[in-house]
């Protein structure tokens, strides 16, 4: 909720953010699997740091004939995600929780049409994220789709949040962000600054994807989309 709250300011409710932010994001999954996967049906779903489900649920929506699947390595989370479906079951559709590593899931070869990684690289080292698209490569069928959604470089907003984060940690020179809000940053998103400089759309394309394409969702979130050639 805060994730769209942020993104949308100017929203009229929370409702209407989450509708804009989550929205957006959808239609640009679907917009690439129809035009790069040969008119193949989304059939499984694979939600890569599905958190407590919220994501889960918006691609369950999206797509009502797939089978679907939130991953996490948390297993408190998981169980939230469980409760909150049994309280709230959405249309006799039953969503499969794995609790394992996204980087090294143990799920079987090309299961998947869409693998999904929302709001999960900017908390992971860069290794994890080069691991964790090499696995979604590995289970993604041919024409299947991998969609990263995260904090956008290109935000302005997120832009000068990162110039004075990395003046405060030593990488740049500049103003300095106040020590209070510095340490929360730090303490709370650690992988920040590997997560900004890395070339995601050349660690997609190394991985093996083709049709690498980042379009910005909202004013600070991009959706990068990629397909497994044939
Ligand atoms: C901000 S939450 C994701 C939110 C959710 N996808 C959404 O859009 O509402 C990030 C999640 O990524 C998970 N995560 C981080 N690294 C992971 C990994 N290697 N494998 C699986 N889950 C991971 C964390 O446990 C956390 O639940």
């Amino acid at each position: 909720m805060s994730i769209t709250r942020r993104a949308i300011p100017d929203a009229s409710s929370l409702d209407e953010a989450i509708d804009i932010v989550r929205g957006n994001w959808l239609h640009e999954i679907e917009q690439h699997h129809q035009q790069y996967s040969g008119n193949s049906t989304v059939e499984d779903i694979l939600d890569i740091g599905c958190s407590v489900g919220w994501s889960t649920r918006f691609l369950a929506q999206k797509f009502p004939s797939a089978n679907v699947t939130g991953l996490d390595l948390s297993p408190y989370f998981l169980a939230v995600a469980q409760f909150k479906e049994n309280n709230r079951p959405l249309n006799g559709k039953r969503i499969n929780w794995v609790h394992a590593n996204g980087e090294d899931t143990g799920l079987p070869a090309k299961s998947f049409d869409l693998v999904s990684i929302a709001y999960v690289l900017h908390e992971c080292p860069a290794k994890a994220t080069l691991n964790l698209v090499k696995e979604a490569f590995r289970l993604l069928r041919p024409g299947g789709t991998i969609a990263i959604t995260d904090n956008s470089p290109k935000s302005k907003i997120l832009q000068l949040l990162f110039l004075l984060y990395s003046a405060q940690n030593g990488t740049h020179v500049g103003q300095e962000l106040s020590p209070v809000l510095f340490t929360l940053m730090k303490s709370t998103e650690p992988f920040l600054d590997e997560y900004y400089l890395l070339d995601l759309e050349a660690a997609l394309r190394e991985a093996g994807f083709d049709h690498v394409e980042t379009v910005l969702t909202d004013p600070r979130h991009r959706t990068v989309t990629a397909t497994v050639p044939y």
